[in-house]
């Protein structure tokens, strides 16, 4: 059974051969009409459910676009429409959802859940993002990064804002990878410690610190995220935390001339990034958004045995 539930349960080659399938892929059906197949239909006689807890616009078109474009069958249920952990246990859902489908991506509210479901799943079962980490953003995340700049080791990266589920998965990126990755937070925003503790355990190149300026300085890729994620409901206190944070021109500058800017959106315009650093040259952030389709290829072929 191949889960990608975390990018550290992979090995570097696993990762890099990845991240080489995405690549190619894209390559492959550059200017291909949208709606068209990839001429192998690695995926053909498959069929996917996307379950989501918690509302989508990228994960779920890319990873519905995915499949389709690898000659699969794709659907997509709400949390609130199944019986998911109401009345009927997770594991029991997961154990009657294997006989239906071939794989299914999940979006849990809460880690628990994906976790139970996976351990109770006969079919492969994908991280679509839960309260603690986001590994499918980030792999696309490291594939817009290679594209522009090359290889991931040895790049600077710096995560400037809450040291979310996002940014638990770069440490995990970095952590196997490679790289370095500086993280600015407010002390109460920082990273789970058991991610540090991991990041410090392997020798991961990853620091955390409270000065963004520190963070930033000479970094190749500017990384941030909303202030708010889906499971916060401290608004004000957070925006009052994170204002010294946002990413604008005056941050930006720090950073080495060519440095890239991402955010895995959607993102708050003047809020953590203002619109002259989203619009401006630094921006990557629609070629992240692009490569979500490419990645989720790549991680559905991992996990069909495909790659
Ligand atoms: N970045 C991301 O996961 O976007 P969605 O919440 O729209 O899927």
């Amino acid at each position: 059974m191949t889960h990608f539930l975390d990018l550290k349960d992979f090995t570097k080659p696993q990762l890099r051969a990845m991240l080489n399938a995405a690549a190619s892929r894209k390559k492959a059906r550059a200017n291909q009409p949208k709606g068209t197949v990839d001429q192998d239909l690695p995926l053909k006689g498959k069929a996917i459910a996307l379950v989501f807890e918690r509302p989508s616009t990228r994960t779920r078109f890319s990873f519905e676009m995915a499949i389709r474009q690898l000659g699969g069958e794709v659907f997509t249920v709400s949390g609130a429409e199944m019986q998911l952990g109401r009345g009927e246990t997770i594991a029991d859902t997961a154990r009657v959802v294997s006989r239906y489908v071939d794989g299914i991506m999940l979006r849990a509210k809460e880690q628990h859940t994906l976790q139970e479901f996976a351990a109770a799943a006969t079919i492969p079962v994908i991280n679509g993002l839960t309260n603690r980490t986001h590994p499918t953003q980030v792999l696309a995340d490291v594939l817009t990064l290679e594209e522009h700049r090359g290889a991931i080791d040895g790049k600077r990266i710096a995560w400037v804002g809450d040291g979310n589920n996002v940014c638990a998965s770069w440490i995990e990126a970095v952590g196997v990878l490679g790289g370095s990755l500086k993280i600015a937070s407010p002390e109460s925003l920082r990273p789970r410690s058991e991610f540090l503790n991991w990041a410090k355990q392997i020798k991961a190149e990853v620091e955390v610190m409270t000065s963004p300026e520190l963070a930033v300085a000479k970094a190749n890729c500017v990384v941030t995220d909303a202030w708010l994620s889906m499971h916060d409901d401290d608004m004000e206190n957070r925006h009052n935390l994170l204002q010294p944070y946002q990413v604008n021109e005056a941050l930006m500058n720090l950073a080495a001339k060519d440095a890239l800017f991402m955010h895995c959106l959607p993102a708050h315009r003047n809020e953590e990034v203002t619109d002259q650093i989203m619009d401006g040259p630094h921006s990557v952030v629609f070629d992240e958004a692009e490569n979500r389709l490419h990645a989720q290829k790549a991680i559905l072929l991992n996990c069909f045995g495909k790659l």
